[in-house]
């Protein structure tokens, strides 16, 4: 790659803390080989020195797999802390991805399960700067913090295109510039931006990367024939940060690389033909995670073909992965996209539910179902998917969009880790266990957590710089799903920007309630879409109103919304457990925010918040064209403490992000406004 891109949150100065002491750094493989280079490269930016072990005195920082601490001298200097921290590790042994950390006066000692632990506390104590090194436990060896990730699988998914003349550009839903894995139509020669991008993924405890787009053209296929030895370079790359790839492969390659006539997953010559692509496969990419599989949706082919169902169509792929410890996540995204607009009994939002619930306890050991987090796509409000509650005896794992296909498509600022908070903290029944919980497998087998990427070949790799603080989040809350947005945001600022009080205080209020003023001025209530079709940027209230993919508003001179009722709708407030069933299928306990969801009613309807839905709309538009003002302003005054092409390019973006923010909230309160002829209480003049 010519130029250098920008280093996002780890830039020269967030090395600091580690890359001025005295580092020793005790085991082996290649994860410990990366954070022994990643301190290298530290100490000698900063002066401080990475020794061996047995170099003269205490350092300030060992890093040591529990594996290396075990293999050093009884009477070596590091013998004392080594043991101490060994001992509690004892106390309750660590996952490979975890570590501890321990102080011994001066000493701060990081242990860790494996290599992958080693890298993730390294970047605890970067992230923590120099707090890291101050203040210990009262206790020699005592614990200062012992952590392991909240998700098994913690991964990225990326749309990439193989295909130079692919029909969704490069990167599907890609808002960041080209593919960083391919160009040409094939697998990119120099991979230096794809090991930058690793060593970024690996600092945020990312351990798995899907490596091209669900939607699988002739030419990706490819990737499982021709170009397998250059998935297995990809491979390389991501290995040495703790990451295993995934394929996405198509439910037909069978018939279009296989040349056989069937797809039947029970076909003995079908079953035949995946065994043989996982063992050769396999013998290229060792440690392949798996399959991601996009089947009977939108147009990819899948099991139904032949009569038989997802789970049949899963186990077939999973029992072709098995010998090899691999594993399929199988998307639950499958809905009717040819639907009849004036059929107003299919309901789009039940049809995840409606095939996946029944097949509970049907999938075999190594299928995740992936669940995208609400029935419908990626809207800036939806209710949580009611698929996550029904499924305890499957691996589930929860389906987020980093990139922001539905949320200004990173021309505008719209900082998702608050949504993304409050999906997984989302607790589907009435008790404790939420989303994420049952993602980790609190409730039955753990599966984990995904997404879609936002990166491109892109300078700033995301198209809108702040977009970064969204990959920078969602890697944060897929290790720990408790952290408040803010704090991640703060982490993200300190990390990328340096400690600039007045920058991280603007930087707040332009980005912590950003996801907020996204949805005021675009779709209300939770009614979602409203955008033009196709590309999916900018207004079209009635763009899909009147096609197959069973997104409606529904919206007349009376009133607006989608009655999901169980009593007079079409039933999918009745997906839910208690007590989400009832407070979903009264208008009077629906929460505000979801009103359109699932309730059709009157624009005069009074909501919680006192005015009525048509006022609502009025309202919630001019604020939020008025948060985006101010955003704008405030982006302004700090525009001289940022870098000079952060500062330029947020500056085109935000002018964007006004311009079209203005085009919503006109197209939306007129429309409103001409459908209802209920006027603005507050004397606005719509056109
Ligand atoms: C959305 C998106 C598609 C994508 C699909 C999916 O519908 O617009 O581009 O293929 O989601 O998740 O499979």
């Amino acid at each position: 790659m010519d130029t250098e891109p920008h280093p996002c949150w780890l830039p020269e100065h967030a090395l600091a803390p580690v890359g001025r002491r005295a580092v020793v750094v005790l085991g082996t493989g290649a994860v410990v080989d990366t954070v022994r280079a990643e301190v290298d490269a530290a100490v000698r930016a900063h002066g401080g020195v990475l020794s061996e072990a047995d170099g003269s005195g205490l350092p300030d920082l060992v890093l040591a797999t529990v594996d290396g601490a075990r293999d050093q001298p009884a009477g070596g200097p590091l013998a004392e802390p080594l043991r101490t921290a060994v001992s509690r590790y004892e106390e309750a042994p660590l996952v490979t991805e975890g570590f501890l950390v321990t102080r011994h006066g001066d000493t701060t000692v990081v242990l860790a399960g494996g290599g992958p632990g080693l890298l993730y506390g390294l970047h605890h104590l970067l992230r923590l700067g120099h707090r890291a090194f101050e203040d210990g436990p009262a206790e020699a060896g005592g614990l200062v913090t012992r952590q392991e990730p909240a998700q098994p699988i913690r991964m990225l998914d990326h749309w990439d295109n193989l295909a130079a003349d692919s029909p969704m550009g490069p990167v599907e839903r890609g808002y960041a510039g080209a593919s960083i894995f391919y160009a040409d139509g094939r697998v990119r020669a120099d991979l230096s931006r794809v090991a930058r991008y690793a060593r970024l993924l690996g600092s945020l405890g990312i351990n798995a990367v899907g490596l091209n787009n669900v939607n699988v053209h002739r030419r990706e296929a490819e990737l499982l024939t021709t170009h397998l030895p250059d998935v297995g370079r990809l491979a390389a790359v991501f290995r040495a940060h703790g990451i295993r790839v995934w394929l996405s492969v198509s439910y037909g390659s069978p018939v279009t690389l296989g040349g056989l006539d069937t797809a039947d997953p029970m076909d003995p010559r079908v079953q035949q033909w995946w065994r043989d692509t996982a063992e050769r496969v396999y013998s290229v990419v060792g440690d392949l995670g798996g399959f991601v599989v996009k089947a009977d949706s939108e147009g990819q082919p899948g099991p139904f073909a032949y009569g038989r169902d997802h789970a049949d169509g899963a186990n077939l792929l999973g029992r072709a992965l098995a010998p090899h410890g691999g594993t399929v996540f199988w998307r639950a995204f499958v809905y009717d996209h040819r639907q009849d607009w004036r059929d107003r009994s299919t309901d789009r939002a039940r049809a995840a539910y409606d095939h996946f619930a029944p097949l509970d306890g049907r999938f075999d050991d190594n299928v995740v179902v992936q669940v995208k987090y609400g029935p419908i796509d990626f809207q800036v409000r939806e209710p949580v998917s009611p698929v996550i509650a029904a499924m305890p005896r499957t691996r589930l794992a929860v389906e987020l969009q980093v990139t922001q296909e539905y949320t200004g498509q990173q021309q505008h600022v719209c900082y998702l880790v608050p949504q993304w908070r409050e999906l997984l903290g989302f607790r589907p029944w009435d008790d404790d266990r939420t989303v994420s919980d049952v993602a980790a497998g609190a409730t039955g087998p753990a599966g984990g957590i995904a997404a879609v990427s936002n990166v491109g070949d892109d300078p700033f790799w995301t198209g809108h710089p702040l977009a970064q603080a969204n990959l920078y989040g969602y890697g944060r809350l897929t290790w720990d799903p408790t952290l408040a947005a803010e704090d991640v945001l703060d982490e993200w600022i300190g990390l990328t920007f340096g400690d600039d009080p007045e920058l991280r205080r603007g930087l707040h209020e332009i980005m912590d309630g950003s996801w907020l003023t996204y949805e005021r001025y675009t779709s209300p209530l939770g009614i979602g879409f409203m955008v033009k079709p196709n590309h999916h940027y900018g207004p079209d209230i009635d763009g899909y109103e009147y096609s197959p993919w069973g997104t409606y508003h529904f919206a007349d001179r009376d009133g607006i919304g989608v009655d999901r009722t169980v009593a007079t709708g079409t039933g999918y407030a009745g997906q839910y457990p208690e007590p989400w069933r009832s407070v979903y299928e009264s208008v009077d306990t629906c929460p505000d925010e979801l009103l359109l969801f699932f309730h059709h009613v009157p624009y005069g309807h009074v909501l919680h918040s006192g005015t009525t839905v048509v006022q609502h709309i009025y309202d919630t538009h001019a604020a939020g064209v008025e948060e985006v003002e101010r955003m704008a302003a405030r982006w302004a005054e700090l525009a001289d403490r940022l870098p000079p092409d952060v500062a330029e390019r947020g500056t085109g973006r935000l002018a964007e992000q006004l311009r079209s923010a203005r085009e919503w909230r006109d197209q939306v309160s007129t429309y409103f406004f001409r459908k209802s002829g209920v006027p603005d209480a507050r004397g606005r003049t719509f056109y």
